[in-house]
């Protein structure tokens, strides 16, 4: 596993000043160029819910970065997977919730009828940074009546305490 990790974190390039100047900007985009390092990341995700997730049944990804990974990992895990939008974008019922990122703020949305209620969700993302967008997404995911088992990022800022706006466990792969 620690061979694996190692791998991922060397294929995340990072862009001094982007898209402002201080942030450094964290590409996850160099591990999609080779499929083997979406083994490796597959690999070490399932393994991590095997060991530690008992209970959960949909997976739900965050527009739009965390739609790369988490369609992948539900249909490894053979459960459904569940859209996070920003506002306007889901058609029919939806549920919304306004929240600040790092650089701006936005609004998400879900589906009403796409979450079984008390469902145990897992929330995958691409990075966690401020953590406004986990959190906004906790919050969505309680207003539909379920319940949220685990967060799980591919990168974490962890200067920037996001896993700290959520009571819920936060999985990361890489920490910068
Ligand atoms: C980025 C990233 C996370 C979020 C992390 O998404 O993909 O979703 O910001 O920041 P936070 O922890 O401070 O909330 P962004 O909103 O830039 O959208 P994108 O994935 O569509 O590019
Ligand atoms: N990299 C990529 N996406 C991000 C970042 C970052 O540093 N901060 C917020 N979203």
């Amino acid at each position: 596993i620690q061979k694996r990790l190692d791998r991922i974190k060397m294929n995340v390039k990072s862009f001094p000043d982007f898209p402002k100047s201080g942030i450094i900007f964290r590409d996850i985009f160099p591990l999609f160029h080779d499929p083997s390092l979406i083994d490796d990341v597959l690999y070490i995700l399932k393994h991590h819910i095997k060991n530690n997730i008992k209970n959960y049944d949909t997976i739900i990804g965050l527009e739009s970065r965390g739609f790369l990974i988490g369609p992948l990992l539900a249909y490894e895990l053979r459960v459904p997977f569940v859209p996070i939008r920003k506002a306007g974008k889901l058609p029919g019922k939806v549920e919304s919730i306004a929240y600040e990122l790092e650089y701006g703020s936005d609004k998400f949305e879900i589906q009403i009828d796409s979450v079984k209620p008390n469902s145990n969700c897992i929330i995958v993302d691409d990075l966690l940074a401020t953590g406004g967008s986990a959190r906004s997404a906790v919050e969505l995911i309680r207003k539909c009546g379920s319940n949220i088992v685990n967060v799980i990022v591919l990168i974490e800022l962890i200067d920037l305490k996001g896993r700290l706006q959520y009571p819920e466990p936060t999985f990361s792969l890489v920490k910068f």
